[in-house]
């Protein structure tokens, strides 16, 4: 007898982004549908909770309905439905757990609670179909920096964090100091290409007692400072020099962590994921330097990069066919840890 596919529509409004997405058997996307709320935020130079809350609400359905009729599937067709049910903004996580239990109740479908990062993680499964655990996996995002080593599906060890900033929010206030607005990150990109990144040495705070961890705040004080020192006196500051010089800070103490961690693991295979991960430095520097350890590198598109559906798709398949089923009582956790399950 054939093995039936396993068709999971999954739903992600942790944040700004309200997505919806039909995917077959964890890797093969049928419809990856993004409705971004990016414009309406940018007025007010970041998210807006309340704001994305209400887009939420008013948005889902339509999105919901795309997402079917581009992958030709009908609700009943469905085998579970999967939904980013933490981290996030409560608000906006609601709105998509909501949605998911009113669809698998209504249906009488499996429901399968997603942990956002786990999503980001298993992106890399959707383009790369050989990819398995155990490998190392670098998430970077508007809320994220952790280096995690992936040993099998669902089975997570962080071994680097953050102490303060996210690299994503580092772009992000960066970006506005040298006035480029909301989202940094894709601007300090652009930016980036026309300036010198050896024009500022800004310092990038290593943490004593913790190799792997990261430290992002005084990185972002030392370029307000540079700025204010310019400003003072009277130099005329260059943005693209100063993004350039600030963008390779951070790629450089991402790469090295990064390939810290695999020597101290003995991994040969690295992953990054979150919407920095679509940064054009950041993915030619891991690609060299996995080239020359031997390393392999694997990287999501840029749509699979920033917040979708299509990696909660990914990361929902390999849960319910663990066996996980999350009630009709399932609630938004908005501090949900990687690997706790609620
Ligand atoms: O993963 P994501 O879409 O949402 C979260 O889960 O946080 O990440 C959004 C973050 C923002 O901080 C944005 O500025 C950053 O990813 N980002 C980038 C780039 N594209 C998005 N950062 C650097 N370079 C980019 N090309
Ligand atoms: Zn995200």
């Amino acid at each position: 007898m054939e093995k039936k596919d396993i068709l999971i529509l999954a739903i992600e409004s942790s944040c700004d982004e309200t997505a919806a997405s039909v995917v077959k058997n964890g890797r093969w996307v049928l419809s990856n549908v993004i409705s971004s709320q990016i414009a309406l935020h940018t007025q007010y130079g970041g998210v807006v909770p309340e704001i994305a809350s209400r887009k939420h609400i008013e948005n889902i359905n339509g999105v919901i309905e795309e997402a079917l009729a581009e992958a030709r599937v009908t609700l009943d067709d469905l085998d579970a439905i999967g939904v980013t049910y933490g981290p996030g903004l409560v608000g906006a996580l609601l709105v998509g757990v909501a949605e998911a239990k009113a669809i698998a109740f209504a249906k009488k479908k499996p429901l399968v609670g997603v942990h956002h990062i786990e999503g980001h993680i298993s992106a890399n499964y959707i383009e790369n179909k050989e990819l398995e655990p155990p490998f190392i996996c670098l998430v970077v995002s508007g809320g994220h920096t952790h280096l995690v080593v992936v040993n099998g599906y669902g089975d997570y060890k962080v071994i680097g964090r953050t102490r303060d900033d996210a690299a994503g929010e580092a772009f992000d206030k960066v970006a506005r100091a040298i006035g480029l607005g909301y989202p940094g990150g894709p601007k300090i990109d652009r930016l980036s290409k026309e300036g010198n990144k050896d024009a500022v040495r800004f310092p990038i705070a290593k943490v004593n007692d913790a190799p792997l961890d990261f430290s992002f705040s005084g990185l972002k004080s030392a370029v307000l400072n540079h700025i204010n020192m310019c400003q003072m006196k009277n130099i005329e500051i260059n943005p693209a020099d100063i993004a350039a010089s600030f963008q390779k800070s951070v790629v450089d103490v991402l790469v090295s962590h990064s390939m810290e961690a695999c020597s101290m693991y003995g991994m040969k295979k690295f992953a990054i994921a979150g919407g920095v991960a679509s940064n054009s430095a950041i993915g030619e520097a891991f690609s060299g330097e996995c080239l020359k350890r031997n390393i392999e590198f694997y990287h999501p598109s840029p749509v699979y990069c920033t917040d979708n559906a299509a990696m909660i798709g990914a990361a929902a398949y390999y849960e319910y066919i663990k066996g996980v089923r999350h009630g009709y009582d399932l609630n938004a956790v908005p501090g949900l840890k990687l690997g706790e399950r609620i």
